[in-house]
């Protein structure tokens, strides 16, 4: 794995909103040393930020509006793949990608499509992590990187992140302080990762 001519991987990032992560990745994209080319970002809305964001960075973009496919989870997902077949794409990162995925986009990925989620994986998978956190009175906090599979946030753990819980803390301060960390996690994950596939290969 990974494009001739660069000697790197080329990833796409998905998104729906507003790509901090997907930032985050592109900007650890131009060390010398990484990995990784962000070779396209994604979104299933249109009207996402970080399609902007990502155009601004010099990223090729794309977006594929889930409304038309109405219930149609899988057409939709063979339009995205069809683009990602078409940027060589040869590893997918969601960041905030807010679609559940059907298990034939998660097969024809498989192994090589990570995600990030806010939580201590398996504590949290699902939304609202910080607010159950919370209310769990939970000492600390954090983030996960794992691979995905068919079962929502339930795949293989690549990388976690822990972050203090204050005690004054509410769900949008511990939610900074996670985001934070998953813009250091995320690319040092995702480099890892490729790493690791470029030596087997
Ligand atoms: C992040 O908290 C990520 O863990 C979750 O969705 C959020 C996306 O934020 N899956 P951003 O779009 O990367 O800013």
């Amino acid at each position: 794995m990974e494009d001739p001519r660069t000697g790197r991987v080329r990833v796409a990032v998905l998104i729906s909103g507003a790509g901090s992560n997907m930032a985050a990745l592109i900007d650890a994209a131009r060390a010398a040393d990484c990995p990784f080319e962000v070779a396209l970002v994604l979104s299933n809305k249109p009207d996402a930020g970080g399609l902007t964001v990502a155009e601004g960075k010099g990223v090729p973009v794309a977006a594929v509006d889930h409304r038309p496919f109405g219930k149609d989870r899988e057409a939709h997902e063979r339009a995205v793949d069809a683009i990602l077949n078409e940027h060589r794409v040869e590893v997918v990162a969601l960041a905030g990608y807010m679609r559940l995925l059907t298990p034939w986009l998660v097969q024809r990925w498989e192994g090589r499509m990570l995600n990030i989620h806010p939580s201590l994986l398996p504590k949290y998978p699902g939304l609202d992590t910080h607010a159950r956190a919370l209310a769990a009175g939970d000492l600390e906090a954090g983030c996960t990187v794992h691979l995905v599979t068919e079962g929502v946030d339930e795949g293989p753990i690549l990388a976690q992140a822990t972050v203090p819980m204050l005690p004054d803390d509410t769900s949008n301060s511990l939610a900074q302080r996670v985001l934070t960390a998953e813009h250091a996690l995320y690319p040092r994950a995702l480099a890892d990762f490729c790493r690791a596939q470029m030596r087997s290969l």
